[in-house]
C-alpha cells in the first residue's frame, strides 16, 4: 500500500481515512501515535498487524474532550477527575472501567480501558474531525524505539499504513504516564512524561508498579526500545560511572559512548535510532523527575547492565 505523507492542512483527508477504518500516524506531545477508530474492531486489528504487536497488549484511546469519555467508561473515580483537571490535555493516561461500546480487541480483552487527551493541536483536530475516539499505540515497529518525528514513522511504517500526518518533532519525547487510580493507593503502571513528583503534588502518594505487582500494565513485560546496536548501560554514582565507561570504551574499540545530555527525554529515542556502531555505552542519569522514565526506557533498551556499588 502507498503511505501518504500529509501536512496539517490535510487533516480533513486524514480524518476521512480514520472514518473509513484506515490507519493514520499522527503527532502528539509525547511520541507519534498509530491511530485508528477505537470503536472499529477491524481497524484496530490492522494496528496490531502493522506494528507486529502482541495481541495481549492493549491500546490507549485518545479523546479531544472530557465529555466524550462518558459514553466510553462507567464511573470516573474522584482522583481521576482531579488528575484530568490538573493534566489534561497532557501525558496523563488513566485507567477506567470500559463500557461495551469499546471492542475487546482495543483493550486486549481487559474490562478496563486507558484514555488520554493529547496536548497537540493536530492530534486534537484529527480526533474532532474523525468524530470517533482514536486508539493509538506508539507508531513504531513493536520492540523498536518510539518515533518522535514523521521520518521515524515512515522508516518503520512505510507501505504498512495509509498515511502519516506530519507535525514536526514531539516536544516531550517519551510516552505518557499510565496511572491506575481505583486502587487504594494509586499506581503508576508505566513511567512517562508526567513525573511521579507532579502526580503526587496533585493526589498524594502513589506507588510505582513492578513486574511482580498485582496490578500492572500488560505492555511492561516486553523488552522495548531496542536499538540495532548492543547497548551497555552503566549505572551508579556519576564519577564511578565515568571511570567505568573510560575502561569499557578502551575495551570495545569502535564503540560509541553517549553523554548524559544525549539521553535527555526529548532526545532519547532519536539518539537510540541514530546509533551506527555495533556497541554503544550509556551512563545512567539520576532517577528524579523525568529521569525515572528515562532510566526505565534505558533499562529496557539495554542488552547489558553494569550496576556499580
Ligand atoms: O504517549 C503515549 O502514551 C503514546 C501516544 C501515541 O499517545 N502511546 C503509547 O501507546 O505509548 P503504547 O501502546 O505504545 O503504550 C501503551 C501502554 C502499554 O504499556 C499498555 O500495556 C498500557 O499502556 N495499557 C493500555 N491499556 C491498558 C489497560 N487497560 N490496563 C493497563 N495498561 C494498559
Ligand atoms: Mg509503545
Amino acid at each position: 500500500m502507498e503511505t501518504l505523507l500529509l501536512k496539517d492542512k490535510d487533516i480533513e483527508k486524514a480524518a476521512s481515512i480514520i472514518k473509513k477504518g484506515g490507519l493514520v500516524a499522527f503527532p502528539t506531545e509525547t511520541v507519534y501515535g498509530l491511530g485508528a477508530d477505537a470503536l472499529n474492531p477491524e481497524a484496530v486489528a490492522s494496528i496490531f498487524a502493522a506494528k507486529n504487536r502482541p495481541a495481549d497488549n492493549p491500546l490507549i484511546v485518545h479523546v479531544a474532550s472530557v465529555d466524550e469519555i462518558e459514553k466510553l467508561v462507567f464511573n470516573i473515580p474522584k482522583k481521576a477527575k482531579i488528575l484530568m483537571e490538573c493534566f489534561w490535555p497532557g501525558p496523563c493516561s488513566l485507567v477506567f472501567r470500559k463500557k461495551e461500546i469499546i471492542p475487546a480487541i482495543t483493550t486486549a480483552g481487559l474490562d478496563t480501558v486507558v484514555i488520554r487527551m493529547p496536548d497537540n493541536e493536530i492530534a486534537l483536530e484529527l480526533i474532532r474531525k474523525s468524530g470517533v475516539p482514536i486508539a493509538a499505540p506508539s507508531a513504531n515497529t513493536s520492540g523498536k524505539p518510539s518515533p518522535t518525528t514523521a521520518a521515524h514513522v515512515m522508516h518503520d511504517m512505510v507501505g504498512r499504513i495509509d498515511a502519516v500526518l506530519e507535525g514536526g518533532c514531539c516536544q516531550k519525547g517519551i510516552e505518557s504516564t499510565v496511572i491506575e487510580v481505583s486502587t487504594e493507593v494509586p499506581m503508576v503502571l508505566r513511567l512517562g512524561s508526567l513525573s511521579v513528583e507532579d502526580i503526587e503534588k496533585c493526589i498524594g502518594k502513589v506507588e510505582i508498579a513492578t513486574e511482580t505487582s498485582e496490578v500492572k500494565s500488560p505492555g511492561m513485560k516486553y523488552r522495548h526500545y531496542a536499538p540495532d546496536a548492543k547497548l551497555i548501560l552503566v549505572e551508579g554514582d556519576e564519577n564511578a560511572v565515568d571511570e567505568k565507561i573510560k575502561e569499557l570504551s578502551l575495551k570495545y574499540k569502535g564503540s560509541m559512548t553517549l553523554k548524559r545530555e544525549d539521553v535527555a527525554p526529548e532526545k532519547l529515542f532519536a539518539v537510540l535510532r541514530k546509533i551506527e556502531t555495533a556497541i554503544v555505552i550509556c551512563p545512567s542519569v539520576p532517577e528524579i523527575g523525568l529521569g525515572k522514565a528515562v532510566m526505565d526506557r534505558l533499562r529496557r533498551a539495554a542488552s547489558e547492565r553494569i550496576v556499580l556499588e
